[in-house]
């Protein structure tokens, strides 16, 4: 029986209603800043807000509460998501302001405005008065009215915004547009790959990580394929080989393609990230463990009034033998360890009893297969989490994914797992972020059963509440 909360202890969430998408995550005079996606109310994806926390390690947040309400008739139905530029020596925010208009707002030509918006701060805190700075009257015909998600960055002494896009005939776009002083924007690039990445791209990203340059965004409309783009919408990048966003389309072409989009996570619930530099230089990554219209009507934290979190802060780090980068949790994290968990050996089979948040990392005894099935102490078992042939696996065999079954990922072999449990959260690590697999989980018990079958050691910890 779970008497516990499935709030979480070390995640970012709302207490109350329900959170997508991190926004203007920086650091900024001192202090870490993530905004995100926040329907205050209910835990539906309802009109939206940004909440806001603030931190000087990434692990330990105070709220700052809403710091950004739909208060405009530009912004009307929700402060959507966006970026915080730093560079100047202030916050500058830029973001959608979304507006729907009656009736059908869904159309790609008709229904619905989407705005650039401006506003700064000095502390953080407080901000100025929001100024529109485009409308779609701004954007190229040949693009519908989903234009969305700024991300403003500076290059020697310009000023660029990617916006995505969804052609007016239906394709994942991307739009770039140069200013000198942030406020006049005139359109720079306009590109719409000629690789099948569906109908729209959100949340693009543009970052360097090792010196390696990469576009990073959330198509929509992907087809699957074997093992990869299994969720309603993809979250990932395209490395840049020889170019960079300046190149021509026609160079462009040769990197933005299907086969080199690498997806960032592949578990159930991983969409919309923000890619955004430490104090120390470092590049890390935050995402929603979530992604839209997938089937959480069933979620049970549904009954304690909200959904859904963050994810924990990843360190990118690029792999150059596998040209691909590499995600793994801060190592601040590990300051919340409490008590090691005894790992109990019976009838030369390892498990061990843990709390519903935890750490845990596990060292493979054959790099070619291993199992840890994760259930409740009377042998009900809810989740697998396995290798062979080649092919790691998250299974669900009950309910206590969303009704989600299997996701799966192609990997050569595999040495080390990390995993991060957190509520209703869980987060597998992979050899350092090779492969990671992120999932709401909702066990139906106060603890958690992890049994092991080629594994040889395994260090767990409880971890204590932020
Ligand atoms: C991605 C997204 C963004 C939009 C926001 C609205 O999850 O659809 O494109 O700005 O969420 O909440």
């Amino acid at each position: 029986m779970r008497n516990k909360t499935y709030k979480h202890m070390y995640h970012i969430f709302g207490k109350k209603g329900w959170v997508n998408d991190p926004n203007g995550s920086c650091y900024y005079d001192g202090k870490y800043h993530i905004f995100y996606q926040y329907s205050p109310d209910y835990p539906e994806s309802t009109l939206k807000y940004w909440g806001h926390v603030s931190s000087e390690d990434m692990i330990h947040w105070e709220d700052n509460g809403i710091a950004l309400k739909p208060d405009i008739p530009q912004d009307k139905d929700g402060v959507y998501s966006g970026t915080a530029f730093c560079g100047d020596g202030k916050m500058e925010l830029f973001y959608t302001g979304n507006v729907k208009h009656q009736g059908d707002f869904d159309y790609i030509l008709t229904g619905r405005e989407q705005n650039v918006i401006y506003l700064s701060s000095e502390d953080g805190i407080n901000f100025s008065e929001k100024e529109l700075l485009m409308t779609n009257e701004d954007f190229p015909k040949s693009m519908g009215l989903h234009v969305r998600d700024p991300k403003v960055w500076k290059e020697d002494d310009k000023y660029y915004m990617f916006l995505g896009a969804r052609s007016v005939d239906d394709k994942a776009s991307m739009l770039i547009f140069e200013s000198s002083d942030k406020k006049n924007w005139k359109l720079y690039k306009e590109y719409t790959p000629s690789a099948k990445l569906g109908y729209m791209f959100e949340c693009p990203d543009y970052f360097e990580v090792d010196g390696i340059k990469a576009i990073g965004g959330c198509p929509q409309g992907m087809e699957s394929e074997e093992f990869k783009f299994m969720n309603m919408y993809q979250s990932g990048y395209f490395i840049l080989n020889d170019n960079t966003i300046h190149s021509t389309n026609e160079e462009l072409e040769k990197d933005i393609t299907v086969s080199n989009f690498k997806e960032w996570d592949m578990g159930f619930d991983f969409y919309a990230p923000q890619v955004f530099e430490a104090r120390d230089g470092k590049k890390i990554i935050i995402g929603w463990a979530g992604v839209p219209d997938a089937p959480y009507n069933n979620a049970k934290s549904l009954e304690e009034g909200f959904e859904h979190s963050l994810t924990l802060f990843r360190e990118i780090s690029y792999d150059s033998d596998k040209k691909i980068f590499k995600t793994y949790p801060i190592k601040g994290y590990e300051s919340l360890r409490q008590a090691e968990k005894e790992i109990v050996v019976a009838d030369n089979k390892k498990h061990v009893t843990l709390d519903s948040s935890f750490d845990m990392e596990v060292c493979t005894t054959d790099s070619d297969q291993f199992k840890i099935v994760f259930g409740d102490a009377n042998d009900n078992d809810d989740l697998i989490f396995a290798y062979e042939d080649g092919v790691c696996k998250l299974d669900f065999l009950n309910d206590t994914g969303c009704k989600r079954d299997i996701r799966r990922a192609k990997i050569d072999k595999i040495d080390d797992i990390r995993i991060f449990m957190d509520q209703s959260i869980i987060e597998i690590y992979v050899n350092k972020g090779e492969v990671v697999f992120t999932s709401r989980y909702y066990p139906n018990d106060d603890n958690i059963v992890a049994k092991f079958e080629n594994v040889e050691n395994v260090k767990a910890y409880s971890l204590e509440e932020i």
